[in-house]
């Protein structure tokens, strides 16, 4: 099916859901749309950042990647054979490891592939959207629905991206200048503890800044986080292993936004009336929505 077809099918389809999702909404933890509508469509694409709007989400994840001639492009892996068909239309491209990575390609070549998926089903018609393309996509929607989502770009592998020669969040940050993105809508997250002292340091508070984990001992004291970070983005299993860190973080200042929740309505009660967290990134905003209301 045309590509954008699908994207005015899905969104017109999920208007009507969306707007039903957000009547009488009061419940405060937050739902982030992880790689978009990500459970239903190919993530990271505008089809499934469209759907995701349309649902009702707060706000909306894409992860960050460069290509080769400095395009920001919206993809969770530095390398591209997982989800797209890369294999089959480059078989010569792959490096010696293995893979074929994004940085080794033109974005005009890039945006040619067709993003599968991840799922048991071979999707067709989706394709790599950029950064800017990500931005202009919900700052219209903005625009036309009169709300207010918010972006929660990651940035990925700035190191492996360093050593490459590009400054991954550099562009990031330019990125959102160019767009005219109003700060106190962005969260910028990162695994990388240093990647956000140094926009900490450059910045200040300007832009909310979360700090990634998926292991507590990979990071630094959350007494230290706090003094860079708006709040933390701890995997499921920090917190199952230790809920204080939830209590811990928010008394420091810091907000607690867990990844990641599939259909997983049971647990997410937990964590938002037991744990108390602040947001959460879900891979089903209308589901995760859904659960958000019935805890009202
Ligand atoms: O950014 C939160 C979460 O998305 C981190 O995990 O691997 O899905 O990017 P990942
Ligand atoms: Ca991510």
């Amino acid at each position: 099916m045309h590509t954008k077809l699908v994207f005015v099918i899905v969104a017109l389809v999920l208007m009507g859901l969306g707007a039903c999702s957000q009547q009488g909404r009061e419940v405060k933890t937050r739902v982030i749309a992880h790689r978009g509508a990500s459970g239903y469509l190919p993530e990271h694409t505008l089809e499934a950042y469209a759907a995701a709007y349309f649902m009702g989400a707060d706000m909306i994840e894409p992860d960050v990647v460069s290509t080769r001639d400095r395009v920001l492009i919206c993809f969770h892996d530095v390398y591209l054979e997982k989800v797209t068909d890369v294999e089959s239309r480059f078989p010569d491209r792959r490096r010696a490891d293995g893979h074929w990575y994004a940085i080794d390609f033109d974005y005009a070549e890039l945006a040619g592939l067709t993003v599968t998926g991840r799922g048991d089903v071979a999707w067709d018609g989706f394709h790599i959207p950029t950064f800017d393309q990500f931005l202009s996509l919900i700052g219209r929607l903005n625009e036309q629905t009169g709300r207010s989502v918010w972006v929660v770009p990651e940035i990925k592998q700035p190191i492996f991206h360093k050593r490459e020669g590009v400054d991954v969040t550099r562009m990031t940050i330019d990125a959102l200048l160019r767009h005219r993105w109003d700060e106190s809508r962005v969260i910028i997250q990162c695994f990388d503890d240093e990647t956000l002292i140094s926009l900490h340091g450059e910045y200040g508070e300007r832009y909310q800044l979360l700090q990634l984990f998926s292991k507590v001992e990979d990071v630094p004291p959350l007494e230290d986080i706090g003094g860079y970070a708006w709040g933390i983005g701890p995997s499921r299993k920090v917190i199952d292993a230790d809920p204080s860190v939830v209590r811990r973080a928010q008394a420091l200042g810091m907000r607690v936004v867990p990844y990641t929740f599939r259909d997983e309505p049971e647990e997410l009660r937990e964590y938002v009336e037991t744990h108390g967290v602040d947001a959460v990134f879900t891979d089903y905003a209308d589901r995760t929505i859904r659960v958000m209301q019935e805890l009202r």
